[in-house]
């Protein structure tokens, strides 16, 4: 079943035995200091299967640790947790890369080390609550818009991130510009009512990301560095605007010019088929789509070259990849109403 989904292929300069992505999922587990344990080392080892399996949005400093349960890659304490998860990994044959994902202004002060300041691109709060341990539901806070040197020393943040997950042992990095979090709050206008080079028009609006990902894939090499996009979501407090399909087709025009390892795109909700397929015409690198599929949409997807490769979420945090469940079983990948089991 699902001959091509499931045959090998390559991804920037590796072999990966099958076009299975594990989406980034937050394991939720108790992390006191942002630090990785050992149920993240069988957690992951468990799912090694995937083609590439890309470990949880993990905060590059202390002021991107905005969610509950986040674990970091800025101390060596939490370096060297992501070390015994990343040797499990490869010793059972996978692929890792970290998601460096900082929270802008998806944060809430009792989610974060004391005393650390909630920053965005601009000081619009998000409506609705965000859980916290201590308190519960909270709603969110009003965050300090960041300056432009501070936008400039983020960029360096996301360099020394992304070098220390390659020190810690991960094939690479998928910057998270995603899901309403730091870079999606420069690229839409609604959180970016700035005034400096990093606000305004479009150009001005994906800056931030293209100083971030140029400094990166020169940090760590543009093979090892990826980019998870999601240009119609609207977690996390974010409504559609009328520029989205260009904005999203300039990015995609800008990003191949880097030469990127992959764009990891979110195609739910809806997202037009003509920007799909523009990003896809755009970017000369590994198109990973994401969004509901089951595996006979991922085949037809991937046989049709519409994507490289398929992420899921549902399957792989439900259950391990084992032999079985990949190579033999007829059953779609896809099975609703799985509990995730560390949540
Ligand atoms: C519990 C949970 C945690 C998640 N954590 C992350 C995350 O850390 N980073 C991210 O980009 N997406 C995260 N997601 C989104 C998933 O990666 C994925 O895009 C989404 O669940 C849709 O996948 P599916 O259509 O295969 O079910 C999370 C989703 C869930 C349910």
């Amino acid at each position: 079943m699902y001959p091509t989904l499931l045959s090998s292929t390559t991804i920037g300069n590796y072999a990966i035995s099958n076009k299975v992505v594990m989406a980034p999922t937050l394991t939720k587990v108790h992390v006191p200091a942002g630090i990785p344990n050992d149920v993240m080392v069988n957690y992951y080892s468990q799912r090694a299967k995937a083609g590439l399996i890309i470990a949880e949005g993990t905060g590059p400093a202390e002021n991107g640790m905005g969610h509950a349960h986040m674990p970091g890659i800025y101390s060596k304490d939490q370096i060297a947790g992501w070390k015994k998860v990343t040797k499990a990994v490869h010793e059972n044959g996978g692929r890792i890369f970290l998601q460096i994902m900082h929270t802008g202004r998806i944060s809430h002060p009792a989610n974060m080390p004391a005393k650390t300041d909630i920053i965005a691109p601009s000081a619009v709060p998000a409506k609705g609550e965000i859980w916290t341990e201590q308190h519960g539901w909270q709603p969110y806070v009003t965050p300090r818009a960041m300056t432009t040197s501070e936008v400039q020393k983020m960029v360096q943040q996301y360099v020394k991130a992304a070098t220390q997950a390659i020190a810690a042992g991960f094939d690479g990095v998928e910057l998270h510009a995603a899901h309403g979090y730091l870079m999606d709050q420069f690229l839409h206008p609604d959180t970016n009512q700035r005034t400096d080079k990093y606000g305004g028009s479009i150009h001005n609006r994906v800056r931030f990301i293209l100083e971030t990902v140029a400094a990166v894939s020169h940090a760590i090499g543009k093979d090892r560095t990826g980019i998870r996009l999601s240009p119609y979501s609207q977690v996390n407090d974010l409504q559609h605007y009328h520029e989205i399909d260009a904005t999203y087709e300039f990015l995609a025009d800008a990003l191949d010019t880097y030469r990127l390892s992959y764009i990891h795109l979110l195609t739910e909700p809806a997202t037009p088929a003509t920007l799909i397929a523009g990003i896809r015409s755009r970017f000369g690198g590994t198109l990973i789509l994401n969004g509901d599929y089951d595996a006979i949409r991922a085949e037809q997807t991937v046989l049709n070259g519409l994507a490289d490769l398929i992420a899921f979420e549902n399957p792989c945090v439900s259950s391990p990849l084992t032999g079985k469940f990949e190579m033999t079983s007829s059953e779609p990948l896809k099975k609703p109403n799985y509990a995730c089991a560390n949540c």
